[in-house]
């Protein structure tokens, strides 16, 4: 397993990056004299952001929804780099109607699931051939068990569990490739619900995320708290987990 001291990492590329999570994250790394690669969907609003940032941070189209024009993408900005020590994945998309229109299901199964093996696959053999580095990416405890946004947590288990495939890989090939898994909270579920005691201020939770890849962690809850119900989720028994209320019930 590697674990770096992140004062060292030259090198970094975010896939996914106008997410405000990812800015903070980019921002704090720019800090530790981390260069960047930005990956996003529309890259002409990160321009004035990348220049904002204390060390070189160049930007670059996201076609997540179409898998070879985002390998190419990936591995052209990867050979202009030269390589890189991270690459951080945060692209996602959520939805939720109890009508489950096909629609919405398909979008989020394009890009949490055909997206985002394309990019970790690519990463993942580019860290093969250089003999080295770290592949993060950002998912949710929602991977953990199935729930009423269906298609997105249903996704979400499918990215924890291809990192954990090529975290065997990387061990089977015996090279200090790290895989992390950053699990984040129902972060918007405590939002809507304002619940100041599950948010966390977004530099915290980017400072979380900073420091389980500097540690080398295969997998982490951010923020920490969220460890409990992670728990809970996992192992609270089938009559229970099926009948938990979000809200409270209407009145009839
Ligand atoms: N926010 C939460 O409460 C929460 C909780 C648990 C887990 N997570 C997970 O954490 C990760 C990041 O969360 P976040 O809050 O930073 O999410 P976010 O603000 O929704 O950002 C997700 C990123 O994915 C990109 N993306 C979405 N659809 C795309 C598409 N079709 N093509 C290209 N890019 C696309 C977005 O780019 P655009 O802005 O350009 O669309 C954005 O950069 C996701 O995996 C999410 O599922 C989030």
């Amino acid at each position: 397993m590697l674990s770096y001291d992140i004062m060292t990492l030259a090198t970094a590329i975010i896939v996914g990056a106008s997410s405000q999570l990812s800015q903070e994250i980019a921002r704090q790394l720019a800090q530790q004299n981390v260069e960047l690669a930005l990956f996003a969907q529309q890259p002409e609003q990160l321009h004035a952001f990348a220049e904002s940032l204390p060390t070189k941070a160049t930007v670059h189209a996201l076609d997540i929804e179409n898998p070879q024009a985002i390998i190419n993408q990936i591995e052209t900005v990867w050979q202009q780099l030269g390589g890189a020590h991270l690459v951080l994945v945060n692209t996602g998309l959520n939805g939720y109607n109890p009508e489950l229109p096909w629609q919405m299901d398909e979008d989020i199964i394009n890009v949490n699931v055909m997206g985002f093996a394309a990019i970790c696959n690519t990463a993942f053999k580019l860290f093969v051939e250089q003999g080295y580095g770290q592949l993060g990416a950002i998912n949710s405890i929602a991977g953990l068990r199935g729930g009423p946004s269906v298609a997105y947590h249903a996704s979400k288990a499918f990215g924890i569990n291809y990192l954990q495939g090529l975290s065997m890989h990387a061990q089977r090939l015996k090279l200090p490739i790290t895989i992390t898994d950053i699990q984040l909270g129902l972060l918007d579920k405590a939002a809507m619900q304002g619940s100041k005691l599950w948010l966390s201020p977004i530099n915290v939770v980017a400072g979380q995320v900073l420091k389980a890849l500097a540690k080398g962690k295969r997998h982490a809850y951010v923020t920490k708290r969220w460890r409990m119900i992670a728990w809970l989720t996992k192992y609270l028994p089938e009559f229970v987990y099926n009948t938990r209320h979000w809200n409270k019930k209407q009145k009839k």
